[in-house]
């Protein structure tokens, strides 16, 4: 079962040791180089099985200052989302993805809207997104160093709240 929690002082050892394979530092880089990016604004955080650490990614909440595709000002921002070379084919990207609505509908309830960039030589990647429910906005941003992206978003508001409201 995958959990999704804030990254802490006490997850740091774990998340250090975390890495993607050489194909793949292009879309994400170390994990050195992402937490040098991470701020009281770009929050950082853990995947967790069991209580250990497989994966990891960033809550950009100036996403939407930073990139005008956003068009919107309440929309946060998925960023260097990665699971650990080691534990990779193994579901748990997946059910981290599935786990982020209603985790950011907790954690974020004032942002409704959630966009990402994925590069367009990482198809695998982008499936996974599309099965997370992201949607392809059909749009390219050409910012990256790596080449264009597809601009995908989701709706971040939680099935059980959405009924509720
Ligand atoms: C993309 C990434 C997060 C997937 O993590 P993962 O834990 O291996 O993925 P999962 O095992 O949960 O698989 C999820 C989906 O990804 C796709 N997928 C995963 N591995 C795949 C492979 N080797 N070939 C084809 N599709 C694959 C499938 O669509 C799969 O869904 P399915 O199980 O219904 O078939 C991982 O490869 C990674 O960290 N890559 C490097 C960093 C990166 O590119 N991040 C994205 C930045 S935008």
């Amino acid at each position: 079962m995958v959990k999704i929690e804030k990254m802490t002082t006490q997850h740091l050892a774990e998340v250090i040791t975390l890495s993607v394979v050489e194909e793949q530092k292009k879309f994400v880089g170390t994990i050195d180089e992402i937490l040098a990016s991470a701020n009281a604004q770009i929050r950082p955080h853990v995947i967790l099985v069991e209580d250990k650490t497989v994966g990891f990614f960033l809550i950009d909440t100036t996403y939407a200052k930073t990139y005008d595709f956003t068009g919107q000002s309440n929309s946060i921002g998925l960023r260097s989302f990665f699971i650990s070379k080691e534990h990779q084919g193994k579901g748990y990207a997946k059910q981290a993805i599935l786990a982020l609505p209603n985790y950011l509908s907790e954690a974020y309830p004032h942002h409704s809207k959630i966009f990402l960039t994925v590069n367009c030589q990482n198809p695998i990647a982008k499936e996974l997104y599309l099965k997370g429910g992201f949607e392809d906005t059909n749009a390219l941003y050409h910012g990256g160093a790596a080449g264009p992206q597809h601009i995908m978003v989701r709706s971040i508001k939680s099935s059980i709240r959405a009924v509720s409201q």
